[in-house]
């Protein structure tokens, strides 16, 4: 898969709006994911509008480059998984195949940590007034790159162990 290997995080977006069609591939592509025993905990939700993003950037120390985004994902998971020690690991999978398809449709994507941060969570999901049974996992920016970004090559042979 081309995306795998072309996938960078890109921080910096031209001010074009993401099209509703290539939102709901992002949420397609999210909701294609495993999970534990198929639990699926994921719920979205699609942040455009201005004023919630530059609140949402102000989330952690880290997610300040995400106010110039003309889009924001908001991951949460369902409180009530049947499965919860697996919901963070089924949330990863999820939104590493957004960012997968983000790239896939030629748009720049970063992921930004929220869970398992007790109070990152709590600030977040105060300022979406999250739905009643769902909390926050992680913000997702994406827009327009700026510029083309390369990805850098982390193979390792050394991280390879074989049993023969
Ligand atoms: C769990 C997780 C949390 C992250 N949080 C942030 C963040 O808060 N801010 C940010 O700019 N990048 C964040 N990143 C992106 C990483 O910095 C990035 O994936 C890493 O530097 C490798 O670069 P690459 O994604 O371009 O391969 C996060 C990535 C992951 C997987």
């Amino acid at each position: 898969m081309n995306a795998i290997f072309h996938r960078t995080s890109v921080r910096r977006y031209t001010d074009e709006a993401v099209s509703a069609e290539q939102i709901e591939l992002m949420l397609r592509a999210a909701m294609a994911a495993p999970s534990a025993h198929n639990q699926q905990p994921w719920e979205y939700y699609v942040v455009t509008d201005k004023a919630v993003i530059e609140k949402l950037s102000h989330a952690t120390q880290f997610t300040g480059f995400s106010a110039d985004a003309p889009l924001v994902f908001v991951a949460c998971s369902r409180k009530d998984s049947p499965v919860p020690e697996y919901v963070n690991i089924d949330m990863s999978a999820s939104v590493e195949n957004l960012l997968l398809e983000a790239d896939e449709l030629g748009l720049g994507a970063c992921w930004m940590g929220i869970a398992p941060h007790e109070d990152r969570m709590e600030c977040v999901n105060e300022i979406i007034d999250i739905k009643e049974g769902l909390t926050s996992f992680a913000l997702i920016a994406v827009g327009h790159p700026l510029k083309e970004k390369q990805q850098q090559d982390r193979f390792d042979p050394d991280r390879i162990h074989y049993i023969k």
